[in-house]
């Protein structure tokens, strides 16, 4: 039935072809922000170059356009090929041949041509863009270490070598996939014993493996970052310095927004609210953190999903709990840091707004917090607090005294407060594990978070610091 098995053919190319479009589609978001990764480093890496004077002539930024275009539709050509090929692979007949497998020699030559020509001139700039992802994405972990900057540059120095044979490995198995004929099972397992396809496979993984890691922060980067805004971006920032010097920096939401602010302020910039308000979103999304991911990278290491048990608290009482977390490293937990893992506890619903604390009444809440607020700025409220809680009152309350004396004059307790903290210090200290409770973080932890019930790796701390 010759007729019949035309229009099921042309369904066939239908299908397949809507495939490559809609794969196109999906691309090209991805495309977009690759090519503005791409422009941003070499803007940034030509600044670097140029500090000397005498090599400005060098400083070249006219292949930024070239390597622009070649990210983004670079790899079309392939990818529509690839998709389609997948789709006639998937719906191929009985004798796994289809319409790109039956292309002759000639013919797939010049598919070949058209496909992996572009791909290659997109595989350096892709590469590139690629390993801006994994730098953006890794600067948040890498503060954890301090030692970010060294290792910043060996990112940028050497993360598009390390992409780049997987990058062209992947189109060339794509392609070979997309143009070769679906095998039927007995013909795939012959094959699979051929010496010459193992090897091939064992060479190929390295850089393929390389690949789907990068490709793992690449992913991870994408699902956050959008295009939102970034027509406001290209129409405005580009009229005093190059466009790309807003992405030269990696700011918290807060901090860019400050930005926005002060260039409408001061430089003049006449943006709309709707529009400032898109910029904002542009530049959060292409060159920060959201608040879950900064709790992610500040407390989730040690608390994995058991935050999910936390009972709510006050905003102050959140607050404090980073200041106390910031004793010991006060830039990883600076202020704007505290800020945003207050909005993400608050945005969980874990704010109390009662002035209670945990099962505490207000009143019963303002004697803890009263004594965190005298004794805790100097150093963890229960150092050295098993002694004191067997010591008499009179001993108790000497060392109080002493204590006071050491506060800057005008924060001095008068004797009714001091009475008043002296009491109420004592009965805190009496059980340190409730302490511990309605203050977390008073003194350094060095184990993992709590799974609810059970207190797991913190080994039973004798010198409390
Ligand atoms: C009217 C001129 C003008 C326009 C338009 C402009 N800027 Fe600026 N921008 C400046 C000046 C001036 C500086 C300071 C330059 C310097 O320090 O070298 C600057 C510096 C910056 C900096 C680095 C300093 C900082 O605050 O971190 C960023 C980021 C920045 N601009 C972002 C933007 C963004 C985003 C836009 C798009 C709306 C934009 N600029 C548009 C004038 C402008
Ligand atoms: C170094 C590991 C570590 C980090 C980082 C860490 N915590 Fe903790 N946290 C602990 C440990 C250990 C405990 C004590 C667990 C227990 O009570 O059994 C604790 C207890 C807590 C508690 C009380 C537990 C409860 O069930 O109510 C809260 C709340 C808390 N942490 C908040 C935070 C916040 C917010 C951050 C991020 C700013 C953070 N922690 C970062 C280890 C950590
Ligand atoms: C202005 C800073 C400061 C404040 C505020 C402060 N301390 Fe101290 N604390 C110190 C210093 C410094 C030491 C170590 C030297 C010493 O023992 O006098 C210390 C030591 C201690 C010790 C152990 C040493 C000892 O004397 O046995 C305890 C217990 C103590 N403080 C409790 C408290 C209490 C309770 C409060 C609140 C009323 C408090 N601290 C407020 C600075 C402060």
């Amino acid at each position: 039935m010759p007729p019949e098995r035309t229009t099921d053919e042309r369904r066939l190319h239908v299908l397949a072809w809507s495939a490559a479009l809609l794969t196109w589609l999906v691309w090209d978001t991805f495309g977009q922000v690759l090519a503005r990764d791409v422009e941003a480093l070499i803007e940034n890496l030509v600044r670097d170059w140029t500090t000397d004077y005498t090599q400005a002539p060098y400083a070249r930024t006219d292949f930024i356009e070239p390597f622009r275009l070649a990210a983004r539709f670079g790899p079309v050509p392939l990818l529509l090929t690839a998709a389609a090929g997948t789709m006639y692979r998937l719906t191929a007949g009985e004798n796994g041949d289809h319409p790109l497998s039956r292309l002759s020699g000639k013919q797939k030559l010049l598919v070949t041509a058209a496909t992996l020509g572009p791909f290659a001139a997109a595989a350096f700039p892709l590469g590139l863009g690629l390993s801006m992802w994994v730098a953006v994405e890794l600067y948040w972990w890498l503060e954890w270490y301090g030692d970010m900057d060294p290792t910043m540059l060996w990112i940028h120095e050497n993360a598009v070598w390390l992409l780049l044979p997987g990058v062209a490995t992947s189109g060339i198995a794509a392609l070979v996939f997309a143009l070769s004929e679906s095998p039927d099972p007995v013909l795939k397992k012959k094959r699979r014993r051929s010496r010459t396809r193992k090897l091939l496979r064992w060479v190929a993984a390295v850089p393929l493996s390389v690949l789907a890691v990068g490709g793992l922060f690449g992913a991870a980067h994408a699902s956050r970052v959008s295009n939102v805004g970034a027509e406001v971006h290209a129409d405005w920032c580009g009229r005093c310095h190059e466009r790309a010097l807003p992405l030269y920096y990696v700011k918290s939401p807060d901090a860019w927004a400050r930005t926005v602010e002060t260039h409408v302020d001061i430089e003049r910039v006449e943006l709309t609210p709707e529009k400032r308000a898109r910029l904002t979103e542009f530049l959060t999304s292409n060159r920060s953190f959201s608040d879950h991911w900064t709790f992610r990278s500040r407390c989730q290491g040690c608390h994995g999903s058991t935050w999910r048990a936390w009972e709510p608290r006050s905003v102050a009482d959140w607050q404090g709990i980073v200041t106390r977390m910031g004793w010991w490293s006060p830039y990883f937990y600076r202020a704007d840091v505290g800020a945003q893992i207050t909005r993400f506890v608050a945005a969980e619903g874990l704010i109390d707004n009662s002035g209670g604390l945990l099962d505490l009444d207000a009143e019963a809440a303002t004697k803890v917090r009263d004594v965190v607020k005298y004794c805790g700025f100097c150093h963890s409220v229960t150092y050295e607090a098993e002694r004191y809680a067997k010591e008499d009152a009179d001993e108790l309350r000497r060392m109080v005294v002493r204590m006071n004396d050491k506060i800057h004059l005008g924060l001095r307790m008068d004797e009714a407060t001091l009475d008043r903290i002296t009491k109420d210090y004592s009965e805190l200290i009496q059980d340190i594990d409730r302490f511990d409770e309605l203050v977390p973080h008073d003194r350094p932890e060095l184990g993992t978070g709590r799974i609810p019930g059970q207190k797991i790796g913190t080994p039973p701390i004798s010198g409390r610091y």
